[in-house]
């Protein structure tokens, strides 16, 4: 593999995907606008003309990883259509691209597409039940992949994503205890903290050695926010704040969030001879940057 494109590259995901490209392969970052950060390339995936346009210019490609999608994942449920077109329509097209040209693709999902009423951890098999917007057009863009790319798509569903670039939960928890000597945070949604650091790498796997279909990846063990609250603020250490659990009726939100969405990851695990790091560990490498 020499040649990859790299979509949402300015992205939490992405940019750490730049940041990991493995040796002798050269990966051309694309995202929603040109010259932000990493981007060589910007402009709406949905845009057919404008992903053909980047294939013939910017290619040949021999690999495409996914990473972008609208992620918004409250605002999605009053922007149904815009997240339709970023999460269905884009990857949909970038599928089609790739097919056209028999590159493998990696089209980067989410936990989301359950339900979280599960009792174990989800299989790739598992019957999905999104509660959300998001969670709907990520799994419809997971369809139109697999249709438009039956022998090259390769989905890999992750969740509660924390790098060095972006906002996530971490971040925000550490922004708070900045002024706040309480937090209450929610401890009835069950997970796995996953760093884009350690998912990365994996995914770049996925792409050169993985046989077409679903993967699920995500870091080791499981938590629940309030779990990860403490953990960062004790790896942090910062002692002044107290992390009072609540529920997560307490904190209503647009969108429905799966109760427990803690991952199977063992074709994965089978893939590369070992698990993603244990999610405690992972944490205390990102903090320590
Ligand atoms: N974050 C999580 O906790 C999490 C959990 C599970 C799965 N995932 C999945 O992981 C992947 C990466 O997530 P992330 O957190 O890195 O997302 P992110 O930081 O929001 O980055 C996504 C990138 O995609 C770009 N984008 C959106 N719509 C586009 C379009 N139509 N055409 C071209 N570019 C477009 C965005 O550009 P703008 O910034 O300009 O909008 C953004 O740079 C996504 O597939 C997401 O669904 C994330």
């Amino acid at each position: 593999m020499r040649r990859v494109l790299v979509t949402g590259a300015s992205g939490m995901l992405g940019s750490e995907l730049l940041l990991s490209v493995p040796r002798g392969v050269t990966a051309i970052g694309s995202d929603l606008r040109e010259g932000t950060g990493v981007a060589a390339v910007g402009f709406d995936l949905a845009d057919r003309a404008r992903v053909d346009e980047l294939f013939r210019l910017h290619g040949p490609f021999d690999g495409v990883i996914h990473a972008a999608a609208w992620t918004a994942v409250d605002l999605a449920e009053e922007r149904a259509a815009d997240a339709a077109r970023a999460n269905v329509d884009a990857t949909r097209e970038l599928a089609r691209a790739a097919a056209a040209v028999g590159a493998p693709l990696v089209v980067v999902s989410t936990d989301f597409v359950f339900d979280g009423s599960g009792q174990r951890p989800y299989h790739v098999d598992d019957a999905t039940n999104p509660l959300s917007v998001y969670g709907r057009t990520k799994l419809a863009g997971e369809v139109a992949a697999r249709e438009a790319h039956p022998a090259g798509a390769r989905i890999v569903r992750t969740q509660w994503l924390y790098g060095p670039r972006g906002k996530h939960f971490p971040g925000t928890i550490l922004g708070l205890a900045k002024d706040r000597s309480e937090l209450k945070v929610v401890h009835d949604q069950i997970g796995s903290p996953t760093s884009t650091l350690e998912l990365a790498p994996a995914l770049w796997d996925v792409l050169a050695r993985g046989e077409p279909g679903i993967y699920h990846a995500a870091c080791d063990g499981q938590a629940s926010w309030f779990d990860l609250a403490v953990a960062t603020l004790e790896l942090s250490g910062v002692r002044h704040v107290k992390v009072v659990p609540c529920t997560t009726s307490e904190f209503p939100r647009p969108a429905a969030r799966p109760r427990y969405s803690v991952l199977d990851c063992s074709r994965l695990t089978a893939l590369r001879g070992a698990p993603l790091a244990p999610w405690r560990v992972a944490l205390q490498r990102f903090l320590a940057l």
